[in-house]
């Protein structure tokens, strides 16, 4: 690992942002100055500037009971009335908000009016449903314009949303619901991807099933939108369409103001436990970071721009860049259903060239993949609309940077690296287009506002050039609000590390990232420092996968570790050891093919582990951990490291004999 950051570190490539584009570019070098001056005057002053608050606030920050911070905390706003109405009554109604392209290629365009009143009528249908202020909706969508309006709707009464991605299985569905009380699910009857319908319903119906393992459930209805046209089993009183709900309801519908520390969202992610986190973002200084990072690190114009942020809503990039940010700044956007490479592997590049978009944001692992499909389907696409284009979710190395640059952006396009997370809400370190050299692999700095460092295990600044654990070293806008219904662990798992005595107003939020500093001071993300994954950009549990694993009767202990991979960053492999009746009546390959069904229906198809070695032995330090370090080195093809602290120093000699 250090060998390859070395030589990434001797990365001497820098692209400074051309005249032209500095000279139209938003940000100006004097926000970082404003921002250095007085962050908070600094936070204050964006939150005024970019959304409409229906009572002023006098207070910025409020964290004198750390962690726990308000922003803006006097103040009252409605979200939905600043991603909608506001841009109407501005005279911007007739604006796309929203150009859709469905996978089989059927489009909508929709209006900012168009959306406007779309939500207000999903708003009212929500009411009538007896969705209150405060109450908790689970939406389970296809990227279809509806899971926008779902999550407006919410906002605009007050209601708390919590998205889970349509790939997550009805077990994940499950405990999100437990575990938030919903009292609705917002689902359609299937979406399309890789050209087929992948059903949803089916599995809300067996996520809100009463039997003897789950109590009496708390949702009181199911709300579907008409989408797959696939079968679908319906229960009277419980199941509504959307169809038959929304369309009907009033157009009018008065947004109201609630406080600034209103809950917004939760959204679960995964931690170094079998339970997922429910992250919570509260309403006024999510939306500011979101508007904020949206407008500068993009260099939105929003009378001329189309953005595309490919993330599914059931991730944050989804919350923050597909439906916060972009409708919050009136701009325009591109949303897609399907996969990129349906029905051909040029398909988002056609989406490009046919929408004229001008700001891409994408995954790292998207851009490896393409790479590996080659030039010629980007090639053939005219892309001359792009003007910038980001990338988010895990590090990207600086050949798939270089070829973004090159290839998709024409070798003229400045290329930023953000680097964020769930719980940060908002994009924190990244260059700024117009402003910052750029970096091939680096995420660089902090955005105005945002103070990072890295640390190293005792707390001490490890000063340029050098790696250690990253952190927010003061509270930000944007910033989690804690954990659903376990204020104790977000204390543990974000803040106790470097806690200074007697002073806990300097709390320091800790990422579980490691980074470096270059000598330039500029950050480099290298990857988790906890047991969790990152697989295409998105987070997976070590332990989460493990306890799908020996959930099956024929698994007696299982590891999980990410390995390198070239394409998705990481991926899954597991060490699995059977029962002893079962290693006798099965192949490997069998234990193998079963184990890997059971974790997608368990979790869902992006945790399906992608090799599975059954073993005899797992090795073990004195204390009964798992050392996965060296299992890693075996996913990898590697030497087997250092076994000394191993309880029996044979066991990785079993492990390697066996997998010859
Ligand atoms: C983790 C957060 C932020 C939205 C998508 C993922 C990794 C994120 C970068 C980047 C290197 C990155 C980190 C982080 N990560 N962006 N630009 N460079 N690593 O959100 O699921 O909450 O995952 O993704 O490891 O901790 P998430």
């Amino acid at each position: 690992m250090s060998e390859k950051i070395d030589s990434l570190l001797q990365e001497d490539r820098r692209f400074p942002p051309s005249a032209d584009f500095t000279a139209n570019s938003i940000a100006s070098p004097d926000l970082y100055e404003r921002a250095a001056e007085d962050r908070l005057a600094f936070w204050a002053d964006q939150a005024r500037e970019l959304l409409h608050w229906h009572t002023p606030f006098t207070q910025t920050l409020d964290w004198n009971n750390p962690p726990f911070a308000r922003w803006f905390a006097d103040g009252t706003l409605n979200v939905a009335y600043n991603c909608l109405d506001r841009h109407v009554i501005a005279g911007n109604g007739d604006r796309v908000a929203i150009h859709w392209e469905g996978e089989p290629g059927d489009t909508r365009t929709i209006t900012y009016a168009q959306l406007t009143e779309e939500v207000k009528k999903a708003a009212n249908a929500l009411e009538a449903l007896g969705i209150r202020h405060g109450d908790r909706v689970a939406i389970y969508l296809p990227m279809i314009p509806e899971a926008a309006v779902a999550m407006l709707a919410c906002a605009r009464i007050g209601a708390v949303h919590s998205v889970v991605f349509g790939g997550f299985s009805a077990e994940s569905l499950r405990s999100r619901i437990e575990d938030a009380q919903a009292k609705l699910v917002i689902t359609a009857d299937g979406g399309w991807r890789k050209g087929k319908v992948f059903p949803l319903k089916d599995a809300v119906d067996a996520a809100v099933a009463n039997d003897a393992s789950h109590p009496a459930t708390t949702v009181e209805h199911v709300l579907v939108v008409k989408r797959g046209d696939n079968d679908v089993e319906w229960v009277d009183g419980r199941d509504l369409w959307w169809h038959d709900v929304v369309a009907g309801a009033s157009e009018n519908h008065e947004a109201k103001p609630f406080e600034a520390e209103n809950p917004l969202y939760i959204l679960y992610t995964s931690g170094t436990t079998g339970k997922p986190k429910g992250i919570l973002h509260t309403s006024g200084g999510y939306l500011t970071q979101c508007a904020f990072t949206h407008k500068y690190v993009f260099d939105l114009h929003p009378e001329t721009d189309v953005f595309w942020c490919t993330a599914d809503v059931g991730w944050v990039t989804g919350h923050s860049y597909v439906v916060y940010g972009p409708l919050a700044n009136g701009a325009t956007q591109l949303m897609y259903e399907g996969t990129p490479d349906t029905p051909h592997p040029g398909r988002w590049w056609e989406l490009i060239e046919k929408y004229g978009v001008t700001i891409l944001y994408t995954a790292p692992t998207a851009i490896r993949a393409f790479m590996k499909t080659g030039r010629e389907y980007p090639q053939k696409f005219d892309l001359s609309s792009l003007r910038v284009l980001g990338s988010v979710g895990e590090p990207i190395n600086p050949e798939a940077w270089i070829w973004y640059r090159d290839i998709i952006g024409g070798g003229k396009t400045p290329v930023v690296d953000t680097w964020w997370q769930t719980e940060t809400g908002a994009i924190m370190v990244s260059a700024l287009p117009g402003i910052t050299s750029t970096k091939p692999g680096s995420t660089q700095v902090p955005i105005p506002g945002i103070s990072v460092d890295v640390l190293d295990e005792t707390g001490k600044r490890v000063g340029n050039g050098n790696g250690g654990l990253l952190v927010s070293t003061a509270p930000w806008p944007s910033m989690l609000r804690g954990i659903w219904g376990d204020p104790e662990r977000f204390i543990e798992t974000y803040w106790e590390k470097f806690d200074f005595e007697g002073s806990p107003n300097r709390r320091m939020y800790l990422a579980g990232d490691g980074a470096r500093l270059d000598a330039d001071g500029e950050l480099w993300v290298l990857g988790r420092v906890d047991d969790v994954m990152n697989v295409s950009g998105h987070r997976l549990s070590t332990m989460e996968i493990e306890s799908a694993l020996v959930s099956h009767p024929i698994v007696a202990e299982a590891a999980v570790v990410g390995a390198t991979d070239d394409t998705t960053g990481q991926a899954v492999v597991a060490f699995v050891i059977l029962r002893a009746k079962q290693a006798e009546a099965q192949t490997a390959e069998e234990a193998e093919a079963i184990l890997k069904v059971h974790v997608a229906e368990q979790i869902g198809a992006i945790a399906r582990p992608k090799k599975i070695y059954i073993v005899t032995e797992l090795p073990k330090t004195r204390s009964g951990k798992i050392m996965r370090r060296l299992l890693r080195d075996v996913a990898e093809g590697r030497e087997v490291g250092d076994t000394t602290t191993l309880a029996d120093t044979q066991v990785m000699q079993v492990i390697t004999d066996k997998l010859k």
